[in-house]
């Protein structure tokens, strides 16, 4: 049975406002991207953390979707947004217990602009590869560490000790994702490293992205 649902925190609250404004720009940096990414997409599907439901617009039709999302702001708004879309849609809150109800049930499990908040890493990696079915993918659109400038990773490494990390929900910019990606178990990975142009200082900072799938 699924644990009540705790209210949403001040930063929860905070960041609900800001996604919901950023939406149209998200689609300006990431659509051409997103289409290529997503365009086999099929069966059972499931997301994690997927905020205002930005990506499912990019979807095939025809899909099961469960988004995971712990922030309950945007709950209805992902209800809302799946109704409009004619998608057939699930909202839970907990990835744990996704895992526990579906593991092994998962054609694709997609994450954009999560793994930099998740608290424990490398344990929602596992929680990945544990939804999927045998010959499911993990596919990803990530912004992460900058390996080449030091100056901007220095940034990154700093932003969790500033008020940053409360307005952004708890992001942490400096994550190697790459590598967590890579350590995670899976039995082929296809990871792409490129620098995402965007405006402000969000964008800035966060240049270096990665983009790709993992098979189980
Ligand atoms: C930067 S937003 C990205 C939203 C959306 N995927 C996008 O591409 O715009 C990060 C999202 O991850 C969610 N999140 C944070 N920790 C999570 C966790 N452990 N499991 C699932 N989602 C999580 C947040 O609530 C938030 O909606």
């Amino acid at each position: 049975m699924a644990a009540p649902m705790k209210p949403a925190t001040l930063s929860q609250k905070v960041f609900a406002r800001f996604l919901r404004g950023s939406d149209d720009l998200n689609h300006r940096m990431y659509a051409a991207r997103k289409n290529a990414l997503f365009k086999e997409v099929h069966g059972r599907v499931f997301e994690i953390g997927p905020g205002t439901g930005v990506n499912l617009g990019y979807y095939p039709s025809g899909i099961h979707w469960t988004g995971i999302e712990p922030n309950p702001v945007l709950h209805p708004v992902l209800r809302e947004k799946a109704r409009e879309l004619n998608i057939a849609a699930d909202v839970r809150t907990v990835l744990d217990e996704a895992v526990r109800e579906d593991k092994g049930r998962a054609d694709f499990v997609i994450s954009t602009m999560v793994l930099c908040s998740v608290n424990d890493l490398a344990g929602t990696l596992r929680s990945v590869r544990d939804l999927l079915k045998p010959g499911g993918r993990f596919l990803f659109l990530e912004h992460v560490v900058d390996h080449a400038n030091p100056v901007r990773r220095f940034i990154q490494r700093s932003a969790p000790y500033t008020p940053w990390r409360f307005f952004s929900d708890g992001c942490d910019p400096g994550r190697d994702i790459a590598a967590a990606i890579a350590a995670a178990g899976f039995t082929h990975v296809d990871c792409r490293h490129y620098l995402q142009a965007g405006p402000g200082l969000i964008a800035m900072v966060n240049r270096p992205h990665i983009y790709g799938h993992a098979v189980k």
